[in-house]
């Protein structure tokens, strides 16, 4: 996939991630952004073309593969994490609302665009994951589980859309120094580092991009004995 010339939907582009997302491909050269944001006033960045879309919103993600029938590149960005484990009071509502924002928001999105981007030449899908994919942090179980599901998903859809030409690209990262872990102190990396290493991933045609030193290690420690799954994490 070819950042130069795309046409992009990046969700959730607004602030964070997807704001750097935005940022960088128009510096690579996308032909057009798409900024979705569940406000578009809050899109700001001069240079894109604000999107009213809640993912969780079957009628807005509708409408906008309705009026964005030119995107060659989706990015699954949009997320929320409610810091949550499975057993407290509120547990039951945070997973609930995790599973529809980090879950079902990507699988909407993706079956609502995968036929516009099998017209448009195959494209690619990159789906926001993290390294809590493969580990399951006691201070936000319920995210965790949301996030390997977004897994199983990228790779369902990847098995799915390769008979169209539609590269998946799944994005595995630690903390990114964003909003969502505003109050956590461990290193993170910078968005705009990752977004680099996730469009090199895509020109580069992988399936996969581990974005920092904590997904990397999670993920080589899989099949350690013990399986690094087994024991919390210290810093992921
Ligand atoms: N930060 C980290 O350490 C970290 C690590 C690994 C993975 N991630 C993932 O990275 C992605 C981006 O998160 P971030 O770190 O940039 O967090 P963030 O700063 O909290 O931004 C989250 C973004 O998602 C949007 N959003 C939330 N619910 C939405 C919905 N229903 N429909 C549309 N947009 C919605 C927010 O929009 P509003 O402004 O309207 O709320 C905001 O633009 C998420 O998928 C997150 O799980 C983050």
């Amino acid at each position: 996939m070819k950042i130069q010339n795309s046409v992009a939907l990046v969700t959730g582009a607004n602030r964070g991630l997807g704001l750097a997302f935005a940022q960088g491909l128009l510096a690579g050269g996308a032909r057009k952004v798409y900024a979705a944001a569940r406000d578009p006033a809050s899109v700001t960045l001069p240079g894109v073309e604000a999107i009213k879309l809640d993912v969780t919103k079957a009628d807005d993600i509708e409408a906008a593969a309705r009026a964005l029938a030119d995107v060659s590149l989706l990015i699954n960005n949009a997320g929320i994490s409610r810091g949550s484990g499975f057993l407290g009071d509120d547990g039951l509502i945070a997973v609930r609302a995790e599973f529809d924002t980090n879950f079902f928001g990507p699988l909407q999105m993706s079956c609502a665009f995968a036929p516009i981007l099998a017209k448009n030449g195959g494209g690619a899908i990159v789906n926001v994951l993290s390294a809590l994919s493969w580990v399951n942090m006691p201070t936000s179980s319920t995210y965790c589980a949301s996030k390997s599901a977004a897994w199983s998903l990228s790779n369902g859809l990847r098995n799915e859309l390769r008979g169209q030409g539609t590269q998946v690209l799944a994005l595995h990262v630690g903390f990114m120094d964003t909003d969502m872990v505003r109050d956590v102190k461990a290193p993170k990396s910078k968005p705009e580092d990752v977004v680099a290493q996730t469009l090199a991933a895509l020109e580069a045609g992988k399936s996969e991009v581990l974005a920092d030193e904590v997904s990397r290690r999670i993920k080589q420690n899989l099949s350690a004995e013990p399986g690094v799954y087994l024991v919390p994490p210290v810093a992921a």
